[in-house]
């Protein structure tokens, strides 16, 4: 997948016709939106296809996979059904677990992010503690997409020294979290950028401030 501008819009309104609003706005400067569980739950899977047929844009299912195998398989043949071109997947649920999203992404010619290490304070207390574990997992596996937070700079650095140069990693966090785009984009290939965007009075100007400022 390529990110124009390397910005990932993180879509987290909870009603589409103000998605679609603000992605109209923005949609000269990316070519991709993650949509996760408060869009999903407020306006279903349909939402995936607005975005692919009104802008053409790549979606991205931010929806943590993180349960057994037999229904992570569930939550990705549905996910994947409804149109997304990749699905985040959760890696402290283990190698099995994982898997099956993989070999269900590859049946849609689809792809997997996995998420090694959370963005916000409260990831310090569990999960920042296995994320170098999780990111060998997956170089183990052979996945070549990961998460990992713009919040922590060092971390991000760490599980970019694990995944290797060739590895896709997007990262969450910027803007309202506290990260920084441009240190961001020395460790990692895309932004992933929500509230600053589609909170911001002008969308527009916002994201094209963010590019400039990269
Ligand atoms: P904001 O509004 O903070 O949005 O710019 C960030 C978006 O990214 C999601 N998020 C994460 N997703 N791993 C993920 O897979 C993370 O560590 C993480 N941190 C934030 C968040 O739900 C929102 O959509």
């Amino acid at each position: 997948m390529n990110f124009k501008n390397d910005i990932i819009l993180a879509m987290d309104l909870m009603d589409l016709l103000s998605a679609y609003e603000v992605a109209e706005k923005v949609s000269n400067y990316i070519n991709t939106i993650k949509i996760g569980y408060p869009l999903t739950l407020a306006e279903g899977l349909k939402s995936i296809e607005v975005f692919k047929e009104n802008f053409d844009f790549n979606v991205i299912c931010d929806y943590k996979v993180a349960d057994i195998p037999e229904t992570n398989s569930k939550i990705a043949n549905l996910t994947f059904q409804a149109g997304a071109n990749a699905i985040i997947s959760h890696g402290f649920v283990g190698e099995d677990s994982v898997k099956v999203c993989v070999d269900v992404a590859d049946n849609y010619n689809g792809e997997v992010f996995l998420l090694t290490e959370m963005s916000h304070p409260g990831a310090k207390i569990f999960i920042q503690g296995v994320a170098d574990d999780i990111a060998k997992m997956g170089v183990d596996m052979g996945i070549k997409n990961y998460v990992a937070p713009s919040t922590r700079i060092e971390r991000l650095s760490d599980i970019r020294d694990i995944v290797g140069k060739d590895s896709f990693i997007i990262s969450p966090g910027v803007g309202t979290q506290g990260g920084n785009p441009k240190d961001t984009l020395k460790h990692a290939d895309a932004l992933i950028i929500g509230r600053s965007i589609y909170n911001s009075d002008n969308p527009k100007k916002a994201i094209a401030n963010i590019i400039k400022s990269l």
